[in-house]
């Protein structure tokens, strides 16, 4: 994608990543990504934030032959993660008298993973400013969103905040801004789910920080850049706010049809109570899918058979997940069957200690569930009811 202009000498410069299919070895990219790079020309020194993912290095050094760019003074590193850093070496190789603006955690980082000289290396503090001449930039901390070292770049003069990773989406398009803010909240909220969730207090502080500045653009280093910053922004604040929504996602694996049959009884019987339910059978879905599930649902209830002693394989996996994404889900409760015993209740429960949430009466039956099972069922839906009569 060649170079394309947001305002008078400010450029993106990034490149778009349109086949890859996994983030991490690990996290589905159904759209595509983007590694954003960005270029400012003042009239005395030109900067350059961030850089791309190696693997499309020539599209940004494309870029800049295009912007006829024969100096950098500033390459500013928001991030020292790879898909951001990873092409600074061949920036300082092209452009050797450049410096590496960081602040002191992303500096060791970088030469950590990169092994950059120290001496090419400038550190900033939190608010600090550097003048391009005509532009000036302000540097904020926003740590933990989603690496300890994240910073922010503002641009005073175009009010344009560049966020790194915060706020993006992994969202490939050959249109510079967001057009389709649909389209867009879905992949923002995917990504808000699999990467950002976690960070949900540190998210508050570093949108409190940012609410003091005038923002006419807010510019990511995934995705499409914002004209209405408003969108994006109140998203997060519904995301990292402590209400929930009046629904109970339910991962389930069913390996001969005992707990999908509980699981079906058990939606039908949420659904009667005005409780939207949504199931996911672990064995066919994007995880992704999943995480995006579990934003702003109230509960999270597991359906499980029992392998050997314990939870099937897949349920483990998203067991991980669950805790580790630690949504702000308040209640959790376990269905599903066993042939002959096991502890597959008390492994789930224990694969979940970072979720901050009551459990509800596990159902567990022996078999094909019965009468009495479906019952028990019944009783659960009631206490969610109960537990969800303050929940919109
Ligand atoms: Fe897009 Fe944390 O790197």
């Amino acid at each position: 994608m060649p170079a394309r202009e947001i305002k008078s000498g400010v450029y993106s410069v990034g490149a778009i990543d349109w086949d890859r299919k996994l983030f991490d070895e690990l996290i589905p990219l159904p759209d595509g990504t983007s590694y954003n790079a960005y270029l400012i020309k003042g009239t005395l020194k030109t900067a350059l934030i961030d850089t791309v993912d190696p693997a499309k290095e020539g599209e940004l050094i494309a870029n800049l032959e295009e912007l006829e760019v024969d100096k950098i003074d500033y390459v500013i590193a928001s991030h020292a993660e790879q898909d951001h850093s990873g092409s600074i070496p061949k920036i300082l190789e092209l452009y050797p008298d450049a410096k590496v603006v960081v602040n002191p955690k992303c500096k060791t980082m970088l030469m950590d993973l990169l092994s950059i000289n120290d001496d090419k290396f400038i550190t900033i503090g939190d608010g600090e400013i550097l003048s391009l001449g005509d532009k000036t930039i302000q540097f904020i901390f926003a740590p933990w969103v989603h690496w300890p070292e994240t910073m922010l770049t503002y641009l005073k003069e175009d009010k344009i905040l560049f966020t790194c990773d915060f706020l993006g989406s992994h969202f490939a398009s050959d249109k510079l801004f967001v057009e389709d803010e649909a389209a867009l909240y879905i992949a923002a909220k995917r990504y808000y789910a699999e990467i950002m969730m976690p960070f949900r207090a540190a998210i508050r502080k570093n949108i409190e920080k940012i609410s003091e500045l005038e923002i006419d653009i807010i510019a990511p280093s995934h995705g499409q850049v914002y004209k209405n910053p408003g969108f994006i922004i109140n998203a997060y604040r519904n995301w990292i706010s402590d209400e929930v929504k009046n629904e109970v996602v339910i991962p389930y694996v069913s390996m001969h049809g005992s707990t999908a049959k509980m699981v079906e009884y058990f939606v039908n019987a949420l659904k009667d109570r005005g409780i939207r339910a949504k199931p996911f059978n672990l064995t066919e879905m994007d995880l992704g899918e999943l995480a995006i599930a579990i934003v702003e649902s109230a509960t999270v209830v597991v359906g499980s058979p029992t392998v050997l002693t314990g939870p099937h394989p897949a349920v483990v996996y998203a067991a991980s997940l669950l805790n580790a994404l630690r949504p702000k889900t308040k209640f959790v409760s376990i269905i599903g069957s066993y042939g002959w015993g096991g502890k597959m209740v008390e492994q789930v429960k224990g694969m979940l200690p970072n979720l901050k949430v009551e459990l509800l009466e596990p159902v567990i039956v022996k078999g094909y569930p019965k009468k009495e099972d479906f019952e028990s069922l019944d009783k659960l839906a009631d206490e969610i009811f109960k537990k969800h009569s303050n929940i919109i």
